[in-house]
């Protein structure tokens, strides 16, 4: 027994004797002695017994006031008191004080011991549930800070454990799910649950997770889940798929309207040209110079959407250096405004307005950019007014900057559109309900451009009522226009 036990008493010749005794009986005890309380007290201090033997009366600080000390300051270690012969009352006290036992004067030897190596016994497994507790609240702990959401379902559908990701995942916070069926915490779930995979122990070679749908408050989460049987239950860890599927979704929808984009023109194309190659009938010159027209002007627009969808990806896979110069925006937006009425004069219904002030600083920047960015901007505008009404580009410095805004009379974006319209590929309007193609680059475009030459693009917008699109660009800086030797690289 590798134990270590305190024997405390001021009679010197019993913890003479006493020791002697134990060791001879108990194999590989340790036995420390203190004449006092006192003494007592500072060595339970310094060190953690296995067990405490103290006889009751001593002079000075006694036993019962050293067992209530004992049991504040080490709660859990066992004392053992010793009484004298026929002091009933004593004892009793001492248990009612929390002592583990005590023995009589003259001591039974072999009581003694018995009853000592079960307190002994008692204290080697209460430090082992203490050490486990400990293990299970690191584990429970560790729990806490791994990224994927951990639940357990107990064996009566019950979610017994619900960790931080689970609730930064799904937004149910653990009062909503602990205690309460998985079905009634997560809709759907007694459906979605018999196709998850369950392993019967974590570790390599464990199922493949599966990927399902929750409905959570009328919005879907897609999550990559699996699970482990545990002793009473069922483990499960789920990860978030819905920003992937999102954008599979989105890559989805891409190539549907890139098909509908090249379907449209080349339809145009093909129809005009078989019309040219057909002998039955005879064209006027104005009407093979139409159909050429229509060819012509239906390529052109072919070629700038391939431009875009190459433009974009050169733009994500970084093979893209802007140039940078010092800009004069008024002449920039002059130029602009100009070819995009001449782009739109069949738009008799639609206004390009400009103005800016008489001088204005430079910005630094890459003028083919810039030009492409406003074109983008004043092209929506223009696309989505289908009732026509002004369309104006503004020029202004602003808080050290210079702000360009687009402003329209157009169909206006609802506010939850707002943020999303700047992603790649993404259209309010992708069925074409109304009757307006894009690939839904061009704002990506822009935003990735204007974000390159350190500024910003924002939109402000109220649906039914018009929008504005807000470039915030900086100035150039004293020296800036030196640094314009990078080009873009564009071909
Ligand atoms: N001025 C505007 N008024 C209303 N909605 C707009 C405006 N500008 C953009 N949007 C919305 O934002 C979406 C994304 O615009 P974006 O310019 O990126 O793509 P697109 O115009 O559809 O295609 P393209 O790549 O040919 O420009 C549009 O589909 C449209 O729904
Ligand atoms: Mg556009």
């Amino acid at each position: 027994m590798n134990a270590r036990i305190l024997l405390v008493d001021d009679d010197r010749a019993l913890l003479d004797a006493l020791p002697e005794a134990l060791r001879l009986r108990m194999d590989g005890i340790q036995i420390d002695t203190s004449e006092t309380a006192v003494d007592a007290l500072e060595r339970i201090k310094q060190t953690d017994y296995d067990a405490i033997v103290s006889d009751v009366k001593m002079p000075g600080m006694d036993g019962l006031a050293l067992l209530h000390e004992i049991r504040e300051l080490r709660p859990t270690t066992p004392t053992l008191m010793i009484t004298g012969h026929g002091e009933r009352e004593l004892a009793v006290q001492a248990l009612r004080g929390g002592a583990y036992d005590f023995v009589q004067k003259p001591i039974d030897r072999d009581y003694f011991v018995a009853s000592l190596e079960r307190a002994i016994q008692l204290r080697t497994l209460d430090r082992k549930v203490e050490q486990q507790r400990l293990a299970l609240e690191r584990h429970a702990r560790v729990l806490e800070h791994v990224d994927d959401g951990v639940f357990l379902v107990d064996d009566d559908g019950v979610i017994q454990h619900w960790n931080p990701a689970a609730q930064a995942i799904t937004g149910i916070a653990p009062e909503r799910a602990l205690g309460r069926p998985a079905e009634a915490t997560l809709p759907g779930w007694d459906a979605v649950a018999p196709v998850i995979p369950i392993a019967a122990a974590p570790g390599p070679g464990s199922l493949e997770a599966k990927v399902i749908p929750l409905d959570l408050d009328g919005r879907e989460l897609w999550i990559s889940i699996s699970g482990v049987t545990f002793s009473d239950g069922i483990v499960y860890a789920f990860r978030s798929l819905t920003e992937e599927r999102a954008l599979d979704e989105l890559k989805g929808e891409f190539i549907a309207t890139v098909s509908h984009e090249l379907r449209t023109p080349l339809a145009a194309i093909y129809g005009s040209a078989q019309t040219l190659l057909r002998e039955d009938i005879e064209l006027g010159e104005p009407d093979k110079k139409r159909l050429l027209d229509v060819i012509a002007h239906e390529s052109e627009r072919l070629g700038r959407i391939a431009d875009d969808i190459l433009f974009a990806n050169k733009l994500d896979s970084g093979q893209f250096a802007l140039g940078e110069k010092g800009v004069d925006l008024r002449v920039l937006a002059r130029d602009v405004v100009e070819e995009m009425r001449a782009c739109f004069v069949a738009r008799t219904d639609i206004s390009i307005e400009l103005a800016a002030p008489d001088t204005l600083e430079s910005v630094a920047g890459d003028p083919d950019r810039l030009r492409q960015v406003f074109i983008n901007l004043i092209d929506n505008a223009v696309k989505y007014s289908p009732e026509g009404g002004r369309v104006e580009l503004a020029i202004a410095p602003r808080d050290g900057g210079i702000r360009i805004a687009v402003r329209d009379e157009g169909i206006g974006i609802a506010p939850l559109e707002q943020r999303r319209i700047f992603g790649k590929f993404y259209r309010v309007d992708p069925e074409l309900a109304r009757g307006v193609g894009g690939t839904g680059l061009g704002l990506y475009i822009c935003r990735e451009l204007v974000r390159r030459m350190g500024g910003r693009l924002s939109v402000s917008s109220e649906e039914g009522k018009g929008s504005i699109f807000i470039v915030d660009l900086p100035v150039q800086t004293a020296g800036g226009a030196e640094r314009g030797a990078a080009v873009a690289q564009t071909a």
